[in-house]
């Protein structure tokens, strides 16, 4: 079995008497693209936050290259490598598409993975990755002017930009048309591929996490509920029942 990159297990996260994150183990795998699933409630943001360390588990542990991370800071696991964007795109509205890539890449480059980044000119590695995802020509455009599409992506090409281990991608095709989800699907291909980013994606858009995802974990009442290849998690009954053929 290929080498697990971030586990999380026993995950408890409990908000007054609700559970909202009850008992759930569950690895990414190193180079793979994992889908979080499951119906609204079922605590796939709090599994984010946990992951992420916006939220701290009551028990459990968070395990990322071998370092148990649970009490660690966002923004130490970020330095790291563990790197998450938010379903809200964030950022420099009156920046330049470029600066707002320069200011993260800056705020999350340590000098040791600057320096296994290559070294180099920064400006140019930046209009490298913008050429990669078909961004280049927007590189002086001011974030604040681009579509909201254009915005969700320069999210995930500045998250892709800081070289992280692994990126937590939350709801990236929500409120995008056709053609962006298809655009965000070639660049979550390229993530993987040519990046070798590992990557775990929450997204409600079934087409998209259903066709792009190695592995699915599928929650449902802040448990786990079932766990797969796509295939294998379309065909199962209790997520059938529970979520895929319910009543919504
Ligand atoms: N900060 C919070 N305070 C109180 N309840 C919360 C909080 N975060 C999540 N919950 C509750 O935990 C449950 C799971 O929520 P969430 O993780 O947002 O699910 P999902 O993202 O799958 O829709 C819900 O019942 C929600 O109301
Ligand atoms: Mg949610």
């Amino acid at each position: 079995m290929t080498e697990a990159v971030l586990t999380a297990e026993s995950l408890v996260r409990q908000y007054g008497g609700v559970r909202a994150v009850n008992g759930v183990s569950f690895s990414l795998r190193k180079g793979e693209i994992l889908g979080l699933i499951g119906p609204n409630g079922a605590g796939k943001t709090t599994t984010f936050n946990l992951l992420s360390g916006f939220a701290v588990p009551q028990l459990g542990t968070v395990t990322f290259e071998g370092n148990d991370i649970t009490k660690w800071s966002p923004s130490r696991r970020a330095q790291r490598g563990l790197v998450r964007t938010f379903q809200q795109a964030r950022c420099f509205a009156a920046l330049s598409v470029r600066d707002n890539i320069r200011i993260a890449v800056n705020a999350l480059s340590t000098h040791s993975r600057r320096e296994q980044s290559g070294g180099g000119d920064e400006g140019s590695r930046i209009d490298e990755h913008l050429d990669q995802f078909g961004l280049l020509a927007f590189r002086n455009v001011r974030a604040g002017d681009l579509s909201y599409g254009q915005l969700k992506r320069l999210g995930v090409v500045t998250a892709a930009c800081t070289r992280p281990t692994v990126l937590l991608l939350d709801e990236p095709a929500a409120g995008l048309n056709g053609a962006e989800v298809r655009q965000l699907r070639s660049d979550l291909e390229h993530l993987r591929g040519a990046l070798g980013i590992s990557v775990c994606l929450v997204e409600h858009n079934m087409g998209l996490v259903m066709s792009v995802s190695d592995r699915l974990v599928v929650l449902d009442a802040g448990e786990l509920l079932a766990e797969g290849t796509p295939s294998e998690i379309s065909q199962n009954e209790a997520v059938i029942r529970a979520y895929l053929g319910g009543d919504k």
